[in-house]
């Protein structure tokens, strides 16, 4: 009966380690975000991932879609977002991403001279 006890003991103290734990990992995916909210080339970096690297490349040396790397050197930020948002003939489709997301990446792929 006793031995029980203990177990039963140990376990709850181990629950409550684990929950301890999961309180933490809770409060650094907080300060994550808090984080990239402030570098926004971070943002701009995970959209092109998501949305764009399909075509133009995970590392912007292109496929489909032409080599950006230095695309910066060729258009304006607000060309940029006007690509974006109406699109190229070539196969560049429009309406990808719209408002902050797509200011964030004209903002950065502008930069890339
Ligand atoms: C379905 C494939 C595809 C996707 C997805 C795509 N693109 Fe494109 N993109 C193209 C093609 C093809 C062209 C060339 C169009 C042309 O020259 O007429 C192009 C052209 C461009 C250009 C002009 C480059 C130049 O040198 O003329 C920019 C800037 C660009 N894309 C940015 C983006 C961004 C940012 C995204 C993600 C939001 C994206 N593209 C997603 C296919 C794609």
């Amino acid at each position: 009966m006793k031995k029980k006890l203990l177990t039963l003991l140990l376990g709850t103290s181990l629950v409550m380690g684990l929950a301890a734990c999961g309180g933490g990992d809770d409060e650094s995916a907080d300060k994550d975000n808090g984080g990239t909210e402030t570098a926004q080339s971070g943002d701009a970096q995970k959209i092109y991932d998501q949305k764009c690297s399909s075509c133009h490349g995970g590392d912007l040396k292109g496929a489909v879609g032409p080599d950006l790397t230095k695309v910066g050197s060729r258009y304006s930020k607000d060309e940029i977002l006007d690509i974006l948002k109406n699109g190229k003939s070539g196969g560049m489709p429009a309406g990808l991403v719209s408002g902050d997301d797509a200011d964030s990446i004209a903002d950065w792929l502008a930069a890339k001279k």
